[in-house]
């Protein structure tokens, strides 16, 4: 799974999804301690009037947003895991040792991405009424009775 969420070394998240993590997190504080604070500050200012105009959004890998690398790692070890669900890798002492290796060896994520999205592919896939392979992430292709 550490492998598989490398692909967060991509693409963009909409402020909406972490939202809660830099307003009003907890009584004690509004940004996520686990955050790096100057990197917190940032996406407060990006996403301040993300109510409003719901598109704001965020690259999931702030140095190389465009890039398949393994910088997404050595981010998560510096407080920049825009997604709780990132953060929680580098936190959770079973996914940790995984995150420290792919930070520090680039070729082991490749391989082991690769192999994972291999095992993935081979699961069976469902279909009809067992599921759904989605033409849009968070949609059915069809209205489900
Ligand atoms: C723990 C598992 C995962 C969680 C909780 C998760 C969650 C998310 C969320 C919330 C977003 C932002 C969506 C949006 O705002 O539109 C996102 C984006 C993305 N995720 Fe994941 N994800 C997970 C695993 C994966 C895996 C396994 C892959 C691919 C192998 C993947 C690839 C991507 C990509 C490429 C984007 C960016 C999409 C874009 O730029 O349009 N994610 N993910």
């Amino acid at each position: 799974m550490v492998a598989l969420v490398g692909a967060h070394t991509i693409g963009f998240s909409h402020c909406k999804e972490f939202a809660n993590r830099i307003f009003h997190f907890s009584k004690t504080s509004e940004v996520d301690p686990a955050y790096n604070p100057t990197y917190a500050q940032g996406l407060r200012k990006l996403c301040h009037n993300y109510t409003k105009d719901p598109a704001m959004s965020a690259f999931n890998d702030v140095y190389t947003p465009g890039k398949f690398d393994n910088m997404y790692y050595k981010n998560l070890q510096r407080g920049l895991g825009l997604l709780s669900s990132d953060q929680a890798m580098v936190t959770d002492p079973r996914t940790k040792p995984f995150v420290d290796r792919y930070a520090a060896n680039q070729t082991e994520f490749f391989d082991m991405f690769g192999r994972s999205m291999l095992k993935l592919s081979l699961f069976m896939v469902k279909e009809n009424n067992d599921g759904d392979v989605r033409r849009r992430c968070d949609q059915f292709n069809t209205i489900q009775i």
